[in-house]
């Protein structure tokens, strides 16, 4: 029998995790035949309802799920994993200044980094969905200096899915039709969705809908505020999709993408593009043996140079207040 992979979520009783928990023990990560250990890391007051949230994972008697452990010590949760979702974070309170909510976030990320240090599997790879996600990947990579900066990254995968969407609704195309996405920057109301580049049925994207003032005042805004729309909709923000996307990037990082199209992922800049090397920005990438790499060569027109430049502003200046703060 294969050896399982193990797999810690944090936030684990969260909304998100109440969708994702299920999706990995189906086997929606590494398919039907990769047995996956679960290893779930709460706040001590969220471990009862977890407890519950477990009873409904056994309940599920599924073939996929050789094990769950739970617990409030990451040191211990982490011990061995080979993947480690860090979902859970800090909201924005009231009154929360955006120092506040990046300091409150150094306190969950910087220990969680550090655990992953000393305890992770070798080959261990890291996805921060909790926002702020790429600040917190930064704070948490700065805090394991011995594992590899690649084997960070943060979550745009949403953003990218959402924007497949609406595009797809907007040109009649089917999303399968839609291919070489890319999000760009900072997980935030700054992100740029490139249509210059990705294609719809085999043509530029930019030219099907060829219409500049639907995609600068409909097409990128309603892609960046969407988590806003769905929070006015439903009442409550999107964790479903997110636990989707979640679910999305971490199988591609396993499984590597298709020759004829790439992914959005926000991992550790080598430079390229002009985005400063070090931050954890989203760019196109394609995976191959578990390992990505940014698509090279991108013709970037004045247009996506001044929203790329914007969003990766916003991340300096967040890389800039924590390492004021001392997180990093
Ligand atoms: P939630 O509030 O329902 O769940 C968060 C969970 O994290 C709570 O159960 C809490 O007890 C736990 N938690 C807090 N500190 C922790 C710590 N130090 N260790 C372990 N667990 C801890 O929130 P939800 O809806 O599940 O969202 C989680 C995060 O994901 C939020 O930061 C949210 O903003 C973010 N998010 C990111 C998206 C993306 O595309 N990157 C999309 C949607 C949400």
């Amino acid at each position: 029998s294969t050896t399982p992979v193990k797999v810690a979520v944090t936030g684990a009783a969260g909304q998100i995790g109440y969708s994702l928990l299920f999706r990995i023990a189906s086997g929606a990560l590494f398919g039907a035949d990769t047995p996956v250990e679960l290893r779930l890391l709460e706040i001590t007051p969220a471990l009862k309802a977890l407890e519950g949230v477990v009873m409904e994972l056994d309940d599920c008697a599924f073939p996929t799920l050789a094990g769950v452990q739970i617990g409030d010590d990451p040191n211990t949760i982490f011990d061995g994993v080979n993947h480690a979702l860090l979902v859970g974070a800090r909201p924005r309170g009231p009154g929360m200044e955006r120092g506040d909510l990046l300091e409150a976030n150094g306190g969950i990320f910087a220990p969680q980094g550090k655990a992953l240090n000393s305890v992770a599997a070798d080959d261990i790879r890291v996805t921060v969905t909790g926002n702020p996600a790429n600040t917190n990947a930064l704070i948490a990579m700065s805090n394991a200096p011995d594992i590899p900066k690649e084997r960070f990254s943060a979550l745009t995968r949403l953003d990218h899915n959402r924007a497949i969407s609406q595009l797809a609704a907007k040109t009649g195309a089917s999303v399968t039709d839609i291919k070489k996405m890319t999000i760009w920057g900072n997980h935030s109301a700054t992100q740029y969705p490139d249509l210059f580049h990705t294609l719809v049925g085999g043509r530029v994207a930019a030219e099907v809908v060829n219409d500049q003032q639907w995609l600068e005042s409909t097409y990128i805004p309603t892609v960046a505020k969407r988590g806003a729309a769905i929070i006015d909709a439903r009442g409550s923000s999107s964790a479903a999709s997110a636990a989707s996307a979640t679910i999305d990037h971490v199988h591609d990082w396993a499984a590597g993408t298709p020759a004829d199209d790439w992914v959005s992922m926000s991992v550790c800049s080598d430079g390229s593009y002009g985005v400063p090397e070090g931050l954890i920005s989203s760019f196109p990438v394609t995976v191959a043996n578990g390992t990505w790499s940014i698509v090279q060569g991108l013709e970037i027109d004045d247009f996506s140079r001044g929203r790329i430049d914007a969003t990766v502003k916003e991340l300096g200046e967040e890389r800039d207040a924590v390492k004021g703060l001392g997180l990093i």
